[in-house]
């Protein structure tokens, strides 16, 4: 079973800071509550600073939970509403769930207006039995551990569920793209449009990969929100999960 303890936001929000940087920035008065300047997505009224965020075992769920210690499940199971977003592609997994490829649409044109550099889009939706080849191949390369460092393995991956986008800039090789103007941009503003850089620097403990400045997570502006006031960094910890840095032994 997956974990499914819950962490109040108010336990994981490092507060105090983000209500000083925020009142800084002027968009919340000195002393005012943060979250009162915040979107509320919820009809009932429930701030996204104080509700509680719990991982979605649903793979047609926006908050799914994947990583090395939860699969998506049912195992061979692919989104009905996946769509090619109106982004340049450079291959042929260019689609992505509907409501995510609206997100990367207005991701890519805030992007390119900002840096002057076309957002594009490397790989979206792959299916389990493309990312066993492609896994396949990495191993035979690399060898099975250092592949599991960069590359999930079928049935593991969020590229399954059509929520997940590889991203690339114009010109230049997606693993290059931490270091383009466009990767520093996406890092900063991603959150706004409902995507976390899923594999960050430094939480690979956590996360169980590498970083990948390329790969980003549509979760929607509601998490996004949270985890961007809140300074957390992984969906694992968001969540309130247990770091899944390897397989479990008979995992994949
Ligand atoms: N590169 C990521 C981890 C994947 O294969 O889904
Ligand atoms: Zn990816």
């Amino acid at each position: 079973m997956p974990p499914r303890v819950p962490v109040t936001v108010l336990q994981r929000f490092r507060g105090a800071a983000v209500v000083g940087a925020l009142a800084i920035a002027g968009t919340v008065a000195p002393g005012a509550v943060a979250h009162a300047a915040l979107p509320d997505p919820r009809p009932g009224g429930e701030s996204v600073l104080s509700r509680t965020w719990t991982p979605a075992l649903d793979p047609a769920d926006p908050l799914v939970l994947v990583n090395k210690a939860h699969p998506v499940s049912p195992a061979g199971w692919a989104p009905d509403d996946l769509v090619r977003p109106d982004v340049t592609a450079l291959g042929e997994h260019d689609r992505l769930r509907a409501d995510a490829a609206r997100a990367l649409e207005r991701l890519a044109a805030a992007a390119e207006d900002a840096t002057g550099h076309e957002l594009v889009l490397a790989s979206g939706y792959r299916s389990a039995d493309y990312q066993r080849r492609l896994y396949a191949r990495y191993v035979d390369a690399h060898g099975r551990r250092a592949a599991d460092t960069f590359s999930a393995r079928p049935g593991f991956s969020e590229h399954q569920t059509g929520l997940a986008a590889d991203v690339a800039e114009a010109g230049t090789s997606y693993t290059r793209f931490g270091r383009t103007e466009t990767g520093r941009w996406v890092a900063d503003q991603a959150w706004r449009y409902g995507f976390v850089v899923r594999y960050p620097k430094g939480e690979q403990a956590v996360t169980g990969y590498s970083p990948e400045p390329w790969h980003l997570r549509y979760v929607g502006t509601a998490l996004t929100t949270f985890m961007h006031l809140a300074d957390t960094p992984t969906l694992e910890e968001a969540f309130g999960a247990a770091p899944a840095p390897d397989y479990a032994p008979t995992g994949g």
